[in-house]
């Protein structure tokens, strides 16, 4: 099995769930250790929610997100996850504030991870589910210190890692339209993931996980960059930059027009 297969195999988890695939990735959930009260021994966090592939490449995305995010604000990261890429963001980013979003399901883990490692420029979740959600806006914001703009539109980037194959493209759509909408003009849209070029798998790696996801999803699948880029540019969102990324996975950066 190549790292591809590795690194994309929690991607089709639901986090949800106590679950471990061909021991490829270990997502270890202890319910009842996620009491708050409870989080800063060393045992309570050995128990929180746990993904190897936001480990494997937190560093990487970091890296790239140095560059990207430099003069900017403030970051809602949709799809939060385990919370793991938010505690290791944001005191990378300590310019910027990095407000988390996921789904309501989610959102206990998230508070776990931050609990154990909190930063002062990291915000908890905001209820945020693509289904029907308009995007949220932070309650920490004081539209005292802001002046009309921000307020209008207090993001000036939106990031999201590994959410695009797990969602229906009915609600990839809606993320474009409301990344686009929520966006001041300059602000960035950064999305993480494997993508198919040119409508093939970049790896055959890509292609396993791709069956997978859609045996356990029909709706779900990598997306062909070229569907993402177009819908994009509907949106006035235009492609600024690919970096190629460790395991076949691809950070595209779109600027609003
Ligand atoms: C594979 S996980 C990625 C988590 C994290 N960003 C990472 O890279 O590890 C997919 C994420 O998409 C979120 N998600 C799924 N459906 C969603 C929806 N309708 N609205 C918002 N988020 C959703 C899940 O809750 C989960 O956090």
């Amino acid at each position: 099995m190549d790292k591809v297969g590795f690194d994309n195999a929690y991607e089709s988890i639901d986090i949800n769930a106590k679950t471990i695939i061909d021991g490829l990735e270990r997502v270890v959930m202890h319910d009842a250790d996620l009491n708050s009260d409870n989080l800063n021994s060393e045992m309570d966090i050995a128990a929180l929610p746990f993904s190897q592939a936001c480990e494997n490449n937190k560093q990487p995305i970091l890296e790239v997100l140095q560059t990207e995010l430099q003069g900017c604000n403030h970051v809602l990261e949709i799809g939060s996850g385990t919370g793991q890429h938010s505690v290791y963001f944001a005191p990378h980013l300590s310019h910027l504030k990095w407000q988390t979003s996921d789904v309501i399901s989610n959102h206990r883990h998230i508070m776990a991870w931050h609990h154990a490692y909190p930063a002062p420029n990291l915000y908890s979740p905001l209820a945020f589910d693509l289904a029907h959600d308009s995007v949220p806006v932070s309650s920490h914001l004081d539209s005292g210190h802001l002046n009309s703009s921000y307020v209008d539109k207090p993001y000036d980037v939106i990031f999201t890692a590994n959410t695009l194959h797990i969602i229906s493209w009915a609600l990839v759509e809606r993320l474009f339209a409301l990344a686009s909408d929520a966006l001041p003009v300059d602000g960035k849209l950064i999305v993480y993931g494997p993508f198919n070029e040119d409508g093939k798998y970049t790896s055959e790696g890509n292609q396993r996980f791709d069956a997978m996801l859609i045996a356990g999803n029909p709706d779900s699948g990598i997306r062909d960059k070229e569907d993402i880029v177009s819908l994009a540019n509907a949106h006035h969102l235009q492609l600024l930059k690919t970096y190629a990324m460790p395991s076949n996975n691809q950070l595209l950066v779109f600027r609003k027009r």
